[in-house]
């Protein structure tokens, strides 16, 4: 258990708790209904979170991102009040806070990867503030770590570490999670920013360059068509590294479970052993619970 983080939706306004329904057991919450929820986290012995905000207003170029006082700052600071044992780690990302639904600013149809770095660092610095205690960027813009490590280090946050979703591929298996985070591009696809899943040479790649920018931990995601990729950055870097057992990985597992065709607890299991057995430190997993 102590290898696990798990994800929570924390979504802006009062009275929230939403099934996900392409993810059995899985939930939106406000804060205001949420405590249930980290009461039973925290019993659980499961160390840490990874937090993923849904405002209630969303424009071109996600600016609720960096508001002090938004979902996921708020979300910050009453996790830190109220449970500060737990490990509070915030997704780094645009697509629930942009209009369009992209992982940052579009100029010519295009996500604009350096006009995006700049928004980035004010979202982190914003996340330090609240009280964050790691930060995981996941929208793949190139110069990603490089910019928030030094945001952070001039701000007097030299301490924040930070998890790079580092190998992050173009994955049809995030399907249920744009649902629960309501973060679906509403044009195009992430093809521009995210990873061919059949390129293998750029995830080393990839993983070299956040290493050299400053990654505190690797990720790859999603975690079970990439077993290879787990055990080759394991036998490459020395640093912790994380899998992400994903939204639509999990789907697939409670549909067969709830019908039936497979034993689901033994089948989890299995699953999340091999994601050891390839080298993962660190589970990300709907699971956890
Ligand atoms: C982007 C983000 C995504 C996931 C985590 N962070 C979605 C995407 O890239 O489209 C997917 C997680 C999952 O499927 O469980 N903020």
């Amino acid at each position: 258990v102590d290898d696990f983080i798990y994800p929570l939706f924390i979504e802006e306004g009062e009275n929230i708790e939403t099934e996900i329904v392409s993810m059995p057991g899985i939930k939106r919450f406000s804060l205001d209904k949420i405590s249930k929820e980290l009461d039973e986290i925290v019993s659980l012995n499961i160390p840490a979170v990874l937090l993923f905000g849904i405002p209630s207003k969303k424009d071109d170029e996600g600016t609720e991102t960096w508001n002090d006082n938004g979902i996921m700052q708020q979300a910050i600071r009453f996790i830190k009040k109220n449970y500060p044992s737990l490990y509070v780690i915030t997704d780094v990302c645009f697509c629930e806070y942009t209009s369009h639904g992209h992982c940052g600013i579009i100029h010519d149809n295009d996500v604009d990867n350096d006009a995006t770095l700049v928004n980035i660092a004010k979202q982190v610095i914003s996340h330090a503030k609240a009280g964050v205690d790691m930060v995981a960027p996941s929208g793949m813009m190139d110069g990603t770590i490089d910019m928030i490590r030094q945001s952070l280090d001039n701000t007097g946050f030299s301490n924040l570490p930070i998890m790079a979703y580092s190998v992050k591929y173009a994955s049809a298996f995030y399907g249920p999670f744009r649902d629960a985070a309501d973060s679906a591009p509403s044009l195009g696809d992430r093809k521009t920013y995210q990873m061919d899943p059949a390129n293998r040479i750029e995830a080393l790649k990839e993983a070299a360059l956040d290493v050299a920018e400053g990654a505190d931990i690797l990720m790859v995601k999603p975690a079970l068509s990439y077993l290879d990729i787990i055990r080759e950055l394991k036998d490459i870097h020395d640093l912790p590294l994380a899998a992400y057992n994903v939204s639509g990985e999990y789907a697939m597992l409670k549909a067969a479970a709830q019908n039936g065709w497979i034993d689901g607890d033994k089948v989890m299991m299995e699953k999340l052993i091999s994601m050891k057995r390839a080298g993962a430190d660190i589970i990300l997993t709907y699971h956890a619970k």
